[in-house]
């Protein structure tokens, strides 16, 4: 293993503790949202005890010294991805709060009735509602990028539709249900070459992989705290700023304007201009030790560990007789297996692993679409992160062995 994983496992206290029938946690979730290490736990808990006070608004010490916090987070966050300039990063509440920003103020100022928006048949419902409601208030078309048997997109469907010149082209990095890590570099390249704009929807890849904003070139990106071991309540989306600048605002009140008369208001500077009211402090404060935490790691020993972790698991669950895995081989995707047991509904897998303390989903996680087009209802997924084991994988498989006797 590249990790310290016994030494990474001590820096979350969640890891430790059982369930009501005596269990230890076997966390197998982090794909709906990371556990937290208690350096972030302890950078929101020394705020509120040390430093509470709201941002940008007074001159006294507190005050200064939560501001200093809540944009020292920005700036670390900033290079985490290495985007050009803090500017270019807006706190909002999550990855789709951060889609919506998109569809309301880009998209509303730049689409119209008939221009075409390409996403996949691969996203998450916050990258597919959005433009849904967009379609029926303006018109707008939607074609999609399709999925594969194997998972992967078809990318000569891609440059097909990429003819038809979109607007907008937005897809995710990384399924959240196969875990195909989409060639991302190469979709936005080709988008760009046909004049669109691209939106990257980066919840399940930021955590897991490095990603870098200039490398990349998208034109906005989007990802949340909770699933890189920061706090709920607070996302990012990056945008160039010159596109950004751009836009109209999106939500409109305090710390979003420079200047305010009784008929009228001049916007605030990036990356003001897009966070009005007071916005989640502690949380921002906890997502800058997030990535503090991370980095110190290193996103490169996180996605090597991950790897090792998942082609463990991907060989272990396809040897168990009527377990069915989708998506790409290990080299592929990152650390997610979703997978069907022949006869048995993947919410009472779920349910049983879990009175061995196993903590898997179960549902259409949020891709209902992508369940539709391999014709079924719902998976069981484990997902892991750099405190999963292959330990811990052998307890899923021999749960899921129990699973099988007890439905014969
Ligand atoms: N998007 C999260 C998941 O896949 C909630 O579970």
């Amino acid at each position: 293993m590249s990790l310290h994983i016994n030494e990474i496992r001590k820096d979350f206290p969640i890891l430790d503790r059982e369930t009501a029938n005596g269990k230890r946690i076997i966390y197998l979730d982090s794909t709906a949202t990371s556990q937290k290490p208690v350096q972030v736990i302890e950078a929101m808990n020394d705020y509120y005890r040390r430093s509470n006070a709201n941002i940008h608004r007074g001159v006294h010490t507190l005050a200064e010294e939560a501001t200093a916090m809540y944009e020292g987070a920005r700036e670390k966050i900033a290079k985490f991805i290495n985007a050009a300039s803090s500017r270019e990063i807006i706190y909002t509440r999550n990855t789709t709060e951060s889609i919506n920003l998109v569809a309301y103020s880009w998209a509303r100022a730049n689409l119209k009735s008939g221009d075409l928006v390409i996403l996949t048949e691969m996203e998450h419902h916050s990258n597919l509602v959005p433009w849904h409601m967009l379609q029926m208030e303006r018109g707008i078309e939607l074609e999609f990028i399709p999925v594969t048997e194997d998972g992967v997109l078809e990318l000569d469907t891609y440059k097909t539709l990429l003819n038809r010149t979109p607007k907008l082209v937005s897809f995710t990095h990384m399924s959240n249900v196969l875990g195909t890590i989409n060639p991302a570099a190469e979709i936005i390249q080709l988008a760009h070459a046909a004049g669109a704009i691209v939106m990257v929807d980066g919840a399940q890849s930021v955590p897991h992989l490095t990603v870098d904003m200039q490398a990349l070139d998208a034109d906005f990106y989007a990802f949340s705290a909770h699933k890189m071991c920061g706090p709920t309540g607070i996302g990012v989306l990056y945008g160039k700023s010159a596109l950004l600048e751009s836009m109209p605002p999106f939500l409109g009140g305090g710390d979003m304007i420079k200047e305010v008369k009784l008929r009228s208001f001049r916007a605030n500077s990036l990356p003001h201009k897009f966070e009005a009211g007071t916005p989640a402090i502690a949380e921002a404060i906890g997502f800058g030790a997030a990535v503090d935490y991370l980095t110190k790691i290193g996103m490169d020993k996180i996605a090597a560990h991950e790897h090792e972790v998942t082609e463990y698991a991907l060989d272990r669950l396809e040897e168990i007789p009527g377990v069915k895995v989708f998506g790409p081989s290990a080299d592929k995707k990152g650390g997610v297996t979703a997978f069907t047991l022949e006869g048995v509904h993947p919410h009472d897998v779920a349910q049983i692993l879990d009175r061995d303390g196993i903590a898997v989903r179960a549902g259409h996680h949020c891709a209902q679409p992508l369940h539709e087009k391999f014709g079924i209802p719902a998976t069981s997924r484990a997902s892991f992160y750099l405190y999963s084991t292959k330990e811990e994988v052998d307890l899923l498989v021999s749960g899921i062995y129990k699973v099988k006797e007890m439905f014969g």
